[in-house]
């Protein structure tokens, strides 16, 4: 099968490394890729969301299935383009319509769908841009923190966890009436803080039948031991132990069944990834957040465990056949580091050359990287995403930092920290 994936991450990088390896792919081409999906595959120079230019060069290419990776498309309808053109519709396609995709492109699309379908999940109450003084007022009977949520998509952005009335009251004057985040702020979603554990949960869906492949706690913030300002991601680790099989049942029964029939029973086709952002608080899980897509950088790990042809699995998927697909998955530990351009996730440099990379032994990941004359330069905030795998944590962990001291660049930073608080809850 000749295959196109869409992305420029260290997730699409590990989709493709993945799909390279199953006797099923012919092409691979990556649009637009990166310096480490030039290893694999062809790079095509054509944005996401251009759905012009990859139409045609789907049909060009005699591209059978295509695997959305980011959520930009998705929400921008990429889906409702191929299926509304009589050439294009007959592409299998992995990714959710503009329909299915709001439940990551609105979180008040997502919190309505969850209370609709008793999926558990923070109490919530949205505001517009012309209910800013009563949003402000709403947040005064709160006990801080307070999460305030822009509805759209804000490159991961949209969240603030205010520490007090008063920074609450600023950030909804930010969002609601000043417009922080454009239109993806013009709705706003004040909600229940949940204090417990996060985890992510993948859920591949043909709109009927799921399977769910190895789950992977996700670490955020820029800082160990959880400091600092959020990111999309400087590190994951999968399997996570607390999520054992009794927990898992709950997540399944009370959250999973209920979203997939709910889009069923709603009329929304789904055939895609649903990427559940959790927290366990006590031992009861609720939904933070649905994503259409998977996780970056928790791909990175999930892949490395996943022992099915992922080409297989999607096909599957795309064809609506995955009612008797069952997922085998290796039960090694995998742990992914992203080190990242010194100064991110605010200012920072592109263009150092990175070094050290034919030094490891793990599987390296590229995010914002690119060549040129035989070298490796940074080209964005997360640059590389290195993963470890381990009979146990200790040695996965062990295992990946050994090749991430092993590549640097000017001014390189890393989480020293990654999967150490689930050492402790082994
Ligand atoms: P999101 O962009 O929805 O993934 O949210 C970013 C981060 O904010 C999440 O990963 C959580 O760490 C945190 N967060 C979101 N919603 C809540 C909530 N209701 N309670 C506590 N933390 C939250
Ligand atoms: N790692 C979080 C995300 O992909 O949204």
């Amino acid at each position: 099968m000749n295959i196109l994936i869409i992305g420029n991450g260290g997730r699409e990088h590990a989709f493709a490394w993945k799909i390279k390896q199953s006797p099923l792919c012919t092409n691979l081409f990556v649009a637009p890729g990166n310096a480490g999906t030039a290893l694999v595959a062809n790079n095509i120079a054509i944005a996401v969301d251009d759905f012009h230019h990859l139409g045609a060069f789907c049909l060009g290419q005699k591209i059978d299935l295509v695997l959305v990776g980011p959520e930009v498309p998705l929400v921008k309808g990429i889906r409702d383009y191929f299926e509304a053109d009589a050439q294009l519709k007959n592409i299998l396609m992995v990714g959710p319509g503009k329909k299915g995709a709001q439940l990551e492109g609105s979180k008040d699309f997502s919190k309505q769908f969850m209370l609709r379908h008793n999926v558990p999940t923070a109490k919530a109450k949205t505001f517009l841009a012309n209910e800013t003084k009563e949003a402000q007022k709403y947040v005064e009977g709160f006990q801080p923190p307070i999460v305030l949520k822009a509805d759209g998509l804000a490159a991961g952005k949209g969240v603030v966890i205010a520490n007090s009335i008063v920074e609450a009251k600023t950030a909804i004057q930010e969002m609601l009436a000043e417009k922080k985040f454009g239109e993806a702020s013009a709705k706003v979603l004040i909600e229940e803080f949940l204090d417990g554990i996060e985890l992510s949960v993948f859920v591949l869906t043909d709109g009927t039948s799921y399977v769910i492949l190895p789950e992977a706690k996700d670490y955020k913030r820029i800082g160990d031991n959880d400091s600092g300002p959020n990111t999309g991601g400087m590190g994951s680790v999968s399997p996570v132990p607390f999520a054992d099989t009794a927990f898992m049942k709950k997540v399944e029964d009370r959250i999973i069944k209920p979203t997939v029939e709910g889009l069923k029973k709603e009329g929304i086709p789904y055939r895609g990834f649903i990427f559940i952002g959790l927290m366990k608080v006590k031992d009861e899980p609720y939904v933070i957040e649905y994503n259409a897509r998977m996780g970056d950088p928790e791909t990175q790990s999930v892949l490395l465990r996943l022992k099915n042809d992922l080409v297989e699995l999607l096909v599957t998927c795309a064809k609506e056949e995955l009612k008797n697909y069952s997922i085998e998955i290796d039960p090694a530990y995998a742990v992914s580091v992203v080190m990242t351009a010194g100064g991110y996730p605010e200012k920072y440099n592109k263009g150092d050359v990175i070094s050290g990379l034919e030094n490891t032994s793990s599987h390296v990941f590229h995010a914002g990287t690119k060549s040129a004359n035989g070298k490796n330069f940074t080209d964005g905030g997360r640059v590389l995403a290195v993963t470890g795998k381990g009979r146990d944590l200790k040695t996965a962990i062990s295992n990946c930092y050994d090749s991430v001291k092993k590549i640097s660049w000017k001014d390189s930073y890393y989480r020293k920290d990654i999967g150490q608080d689930l050492l402790d809850l082994q």
